[in-house]
């Protein structure tokens, strides 16, 4: 019989994650389907149930439910659990069990594209809900030194201490950051600050970037944010939100069914969707 898979969050009707499942379970031969569900506050307990009902197979979670699914769930991966929040659910046995695979694949993708990743010092900027699962997931992997700069100081000091993995952080000034910047390897941008349709944001000023460092922005639209724009000008390696999206489902995928899909393909499909230059 059809497997079914799902992601559920309000709005998700702009969600590129049923186009990227439907290709990957054709392409590996896989019977099942993926469908975006748009489940309201208030409704996701009945969502849940009836998911039970129909014996799903996994789904996604997405804004705003992330946190609110987990004591729906019959058990929570340890990282997922510290993190505070879940964005896959996989049908072990008929138990729901939830996992976070943002941090997971935010990770994977920087591996990808650099080495010496936990000797190197990272500036993350941001304290919200996507910092936190980067920062948790880089410490829990061992990277040593992470930075911290937010625009409410308080939310970056509650992150750092509430993190069960130990990483060296110290809470800094945006100013700070903009001065001290040619001692970071990693810069991590985590806010919504140059997202489309506000691209002209300006997140902090890269005048003291070093050459050799590797600037990193969460947002995938535009494909290049005014920050990453400006790192290339000082000759820095970039990398956008695709790849971190990507992970993050092909985690997920292979949670589901044991196969680890292709990433090249999914980014195609993925940069397809958004119009932009296929890979
Ligand atoms: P997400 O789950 O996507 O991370 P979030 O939890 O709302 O979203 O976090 C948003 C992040 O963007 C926070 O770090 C927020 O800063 P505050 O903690 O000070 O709110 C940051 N952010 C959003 N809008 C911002 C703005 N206009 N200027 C500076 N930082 C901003």
């Amino acid at each position: 019989m059809k497997k079914l898979y799902a992601v559920i969050g309000n709005p998700i009707a702009h969600s590129m994650s049923p186009l990227m499942h439907n290709d990957l379970f054709q392409h590996h031969g896989i019977d099942a389907h993926y469908h975006a569900f748009a489940i309201k506050e208030e409704d996701l307990a009945d969502a849940v149930k009836g998911f039970r009902a129909m014996n799903i197979s996994g789904f996604n979670v997405t804004v705003p439910h992330k946190v609110a699914i987990i004591s729906l769930l019959d058990g929570v991966d340890p990282l997922a659990r510290s993190i505070g929040a879940v964005n896959t659910v996989v049908n072990e046995n008929g138990r729901l069990i939830g996992y976070n695979t943002d941090g997971s694949g935010y990770v994977k993708a920087l591996k990808s594209e650099l080495q010496g990743l936990n000797e190197k010092k990272v500036l993350m900027i941001g304290a919200g809900g996507a910092a936190r699962a980067i920062y948790f997931t880089l410490a829990f992997e061992g990277v040593a030194h992470i930075d911290l700069t937010n625009r409410t100081p308080i939310k970056a000091e509650r992150l750092v201490e509430e993190c069960p993995y130990h990483a060296k952080s110290n809470i800094i000034s945006l100013n700070e950051a903009e001065e001290q910047l040619a001692a970071y390897d990693i810069i991590i941008q985590t806010t919504s600050l140059g997202m489309s349709p506000n691209s002209e944001c300006k997140v902090l000023s890269l005048h003291n970037l070093k050459e050799s460092a590797f600037v990193s922005d969460i947002i995938y639209n535009p494909l290049e944010t005014e920050l990453l724009r400006q790192a290339k000008n000082k000759g820095a390696k970039t990398q956008n939100g695709i790849q971190m999206f990507v992970q993050q489902g092909a985690l997920a995928f292979e949670k589901w069914t044991n196969v680890m899909p292709d990433i090249k393909r999914m980014t195609n499909r993925v940069l397809q969707q958004l119009g932009g230059t296929i890979c």
